[in-house]
């Protein structure tokens, strides 16, 4: 058995496996193609977590694309009520006319994608889309529109293909539930 299908010892419990994840990346990848057909994609992936979702969704996409990454910081627990976010890498591209796709691994109070969402619309885009990989409803503090979503999950601490708890576990394979004496929790 190679170490990727051995669970984690820190990880209580598959929530999505990594095949369940394949395919559904793959299903994306396939509608994402049929409505853009005959435009150029600009993807911006959110750096970190949506990485190894991005990487995995552009490849299966057949429309041409422009890959672009933004980096953000919340201001931390006290400002982030206010949904503003620092920017600490930029895109590298101009966007202004361009069909953006925002890739986000996980929306959670969708203040990171709403505020996201305000500064795309501001250069201009000539269109917005958001593709997220997981959305955790139960935790909305701002409405969101996320056009194209791999999976709802329940509000429960899940790390993996790129959702970290503090920066480990970005590299499982699968989105598992972290047990709670790892967080602290009961
Ligand atoms: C996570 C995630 C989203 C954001 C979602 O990023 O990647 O960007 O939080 O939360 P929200 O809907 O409540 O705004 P995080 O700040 O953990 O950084 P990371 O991507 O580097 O892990």
């Amino acid at each position: 058995m190679s170490h990727t299908t051995d669970l984690h010892p820190d990880i209580e419990d598959v929530l999505i496996s990594a095949d369940q994840i394949r395919d559904r990346v793959r299903e994306l990848g396939e509608q994402i193609s049929r409505e853009y057909h005959g435009r150029e994609l600009h993807v911006v992936s959110v750096l970190r977590g949506a990485s190894i979702f991005t990487a995995d969704l552009i490849r299966e996409l057949t429309v041409p694309t422009v890959l672009d990454f933004i980096a953000v910081s919340s201001y931390g627990s006290n400002t982030r009520s206010t949904g503003v976010v620092r920017i600490l890498k930029d895109l590298n591209e101009n966007v202004e006319s361009a069909h953006v796709l925002l890739v986000e691994d996980i929306v959670d109070t969708g203040l990171t994608l709403n505020y996201l969402s305000n500064m795309l619309r501001d250069r201009k885009v000539g269109s917005l889309e958001v593709c997220a990989l997981l959305d955790k409803p139960e935790r909305r503090e701002v409405e969101t529109h996320t056009r194209y979503v791999g999976f709802t999950v329940p509000d429960a601490f899940v790390v993996g293909y790129g959702l970290d708890y503090n920066q480990r576990y970005r590299g499982l394979p699968y989105i598992g539930m972290l047990k709670p004496e790892v967080y602290g929790g009961r």
